[in-house]
């Protein structure tokens, strides 16, 4: 690949500070070409619009979109500042997200002895009704197709294929009609993979569930709405919502978050947590540039660099840059170890 374009939007409140903190850090991974751009409050302030037309051409340009939470109180009026966010996922024909959540140590609303078991990926289907609210609701051409559901079933037996080989499909087909077809459209996808194994639950007991059992889940694949719901939660459960990393796919391009909100009162102070956006970086080097080994190698980094360094949301008084310090020192030596893709199955033990 030729030096990578990477298109960064920062947003709104925090927004800056935290992309400003991954962009630095992505810029130690490799060689890119970033261009600056403006989405959500910042641009409506600007422009009026929450994605103006310049913003439109480097996304359409670019390799990747790396971009900051968008809204405010400010901007809760006739044009809202996460349609921004809404118009992006259109235009690059976002058709999943994925949102990995891990507990890292740091200290949870939820018991440390339940807390530390959870490693799960949470896919959220981005094509349903919820995705079309605001004018693409208003289209009557616009309808979510089977083969919608199945593009993102198979991203989740995909996932799982590559951790610990299971997925709980989560709905309300006891009362959705939307939900009965996502049911079925996604067991008939499970039938391919019989290596993985598949459950279908409703989305409230298993919230729940997620919160008293969550070594039980590995991969949650999951409709719009509740995805939405649910990623917030998987947050609490390991922590903060400023530590979960989040990509979009998109048949027209990727764009990569952290999935936390601008935090207004936490903005300008220099105290907010990149790590989120820092691992929304590991994302994008895995799935927009062709570098999984750097994307597992940032991963550890932040893992290590989360016990070295706490920002407030996690307990400690560091700051953005004592944070994005650690980050960077253990990744310069973690970026050079064999840190392999995954243990091979059935590899045979050797005793010394
Ligand atoms: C998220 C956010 C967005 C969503 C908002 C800002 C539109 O909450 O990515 O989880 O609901 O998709
Ligand atoms: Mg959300």
């Amino acid at each position: 690949m030729t030096t990578p374009r990477v298109a960064v939007l920062g947003g709104d409140g925090v927004g800056p500070e935290i992309i400003g903190a991954a962009v630095e850090v992505l810029r130690v991974c490799l060689p890119v070409e970033i261009e600056e751009g403006l989405v959500g409050g910042a641009a409506i302030e600007e422009t009026g619009n929450p994605l103006p037309e310049a913003t439109l051409q480097l996304v359409d340009s670019a390799n990747a979109v790396l971009l900051g939470p968008v809204g405010g109180p400010q901007w809760e009026g006739r044009v809202r500042a996460e349609e921004g966010l809404a118009r992006l996922r259109r235009q690059t024909g976002a058709y999943a997200s994925l949102r990995p959540a891990r507990h890292l140590g740091v200290p949870t609303p939820i018991r440390e002895s339940i807390a530390r078991h959870a490693d799960i990926v949470l896919v959220r289907d981005l094509t349903d009704v919820y995705s079309a609210a605001g004018s693409a609701a208003q289209d009557p051409a616009w309808r979510q197709s089977l083969e919608d559901i199945r593009r993102v079933a198979h991203l989740a037996f995909h996932q799982a294929m590559r951790r610990r080989h299971r997925v709980t499909a989560i709905d309300k087909a006891n009362f959705l009609a939307a939900s009965k077809t996502w049911r079925e459209v996604v067991a008939e996808v499970a039938g391919e993979y019989p290596k993985v194994e598949f459950v279908q639950r409703y989305v409230d007991t298993t919230s729940f569930e997620i919160l008293r059992a969550p070594h039980r889940f590995d991969v949650i694949l999951t409709e719009n709405l509740f995805g939405d719901i649910l990623s917030d939660q998987l947050a609490a459960l390991v922590g903060s919502l400023s530590l979960l990393g989040g990509a979009s796919l998109g048949v027209r391009g990727n764009l990569f978050r952290p999935i936390q909100d601008s935090e207004p009162d936490v903005a300008g102070r220099g105290i907010a947590n990149p790590a989120g956006a820092i691992l929304a970086v590991a994302l994008m080097l895995e799935h927009s540039l062709e570098r999984a080994d750097l994307a597992r190698a940032l991963e550890a980094a932040v893992a290590i660099a989360v016990r070295e360094a706490r920002t407030p949301d996690i307990g400690g008084r560091a700051t953005t840059r004592e944070f994005t310090d650690a980050v960077l020192k253990n990744f310069a030596w973690l970026r050079w170890a064999d840190v392999p893709e995954a243990e091979p199955a059935g590899r045979a033990e050797w005793g010394v």
